[in-house]
């Protein structure tokens, strides 16, 4: 299975760190120091579904590939703007589509996660052109009187057609089952039946327990990525991990020991924005003309579960 092309969308409203010291107590210097993060983009005017859409529009142009080329549509969301239909079925009208959809929660692992689903699904001959977008709005279920997790996200769809050929050559998962340390709940709804129901809760977190998590797990599953195709680090022209806080993709980068230049990000300009930012920063970079033919690259994300997701793919 190849990537065929990509697309992105950020909502317009620009969040900077100056902006969320207005009513948090919290200080640009804090933010940037500790995460990287300068703004983020919140949704406001758009929906979730319509930066869905135009996401998938400009993965499917950039792709040159026509809607009713597309068998399968998979989005990779925490939260869609309805529970059902999914998300997948509600962005089929604007982009002329006709075909299975499926909303996939794997947190912040969804992308990778939605990758081996394709995979799968075109092994299997089920389907030969997959569209997966992969939209969140974090902005809709962060606490915002929380100046300890508020600051870290953002909103953003990001997509990409994949089809048959050579290039995904491996993907792998971990999971550490710990609710504790990241987790959000929905409404308990109405039923007269229900025994004690839990009330929603905002997205809790324990940062430190995360932080440690995502250096450690990454790292390794990066290790054990290059040793089972016997690569070096520096065979690897691009490491392209979840965009959630600079210091995790430094920390990372300097045990692996390489250069900057391998280590792309733009965590600085959009937060942290779940599924989204793998794919997000997958389209910035190709339309800068960095994913050269022969090029390769791994992808390495983290999120709630816990879990993590690790791709080996060559464009
Ligand atoms: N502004 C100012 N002070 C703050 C802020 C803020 N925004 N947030 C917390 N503080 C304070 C705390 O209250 C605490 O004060 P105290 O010492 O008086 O109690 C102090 O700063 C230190 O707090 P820590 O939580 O220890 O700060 P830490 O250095 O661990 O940084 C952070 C916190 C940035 C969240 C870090 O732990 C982290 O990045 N963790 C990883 C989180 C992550 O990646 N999550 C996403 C994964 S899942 C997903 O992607 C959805």
């Amino acid at each position: 299975m190849k990537i065929l092309g990509t697309g992105s969308a950020l909502p317009k409203k620009v969040v900077t760190n100056d902006d969320l010291a207005a009513f948090l107590d919290t200080s640009d210097e804090w933010i940037s120091t500790r995460t990287g993060i300068r703004e983020r983009r919140v949704l406001s005017e758009e929906t979730l579904q319509s930066l869905a859409e135009a996401a998938g529009k400009a993965a499917l142009e950039n792709a040159r590939v026509a809607p009713e080329e597309i068998d399968f549509v998979l989005v990779t969301t925490v939260q869609a703007e309805t529970l059902s239909p999914a998300l997948a079925c509600d962005i089929q009208t604007a982009l002329g589509l006709k075909c299975m959809g499926l909303d996939l929660n794997g947190g912040c692992t969804g992308f990778i996660a939605a990758l081996s689903v394709a995979e799968g699904l075109i092994a299997a001959g089920r389907a030969r052109k997959v569209l997966i977008v992969s939209a969140e709005a974090l902005s809709r279920f962060a606490d915002w009187t929380d100046r300890s997790t508020c600051v870290l996200f953002g909103d953003a769809a990001g997509a990409c057609v994949v089809g048959e050929g050579e290039g995904l050559k491996d993907i792998r998962f971990m999971s550490e089952p710990r609710r504790d340390v990241l987790c959000a709940s929905t409404p308990p709804g109405n039923s007269p039946f229900a025994v004690d129901p839990a009330p929603a809760e905002y997205l809790k977190m324990q940062g430190q327990e995360v932080y440690k998590f995502a250096v450690s797990h990454s790292f390794k599953d990066i290790q054990a990525m290059l040793a089972a195709h016997d690569l070096q680090p520096e065979d690897v022209d691009f490491y392209v991990l979840h965009q959630a806080n600079m210091r995790i993709l430094e920390a990372v980068r300097t045990r692996l020991k390489v250069a900057p230049e391998h280590f792309p990000h733009n965590i600085e300009r959009t937060g942290n924005t779940s599924s989204a930012t793998i794919p997000v920063l997958l389209d910035e970079m190709n339309r800068a003309g960095q994913l050269k033919p022969g090029c390769r690259a791994i992808l390495n994300a983290f999120g709630a579960g816990l879990c993590t997701g690790t791709a080996l793919i060559e464009f």
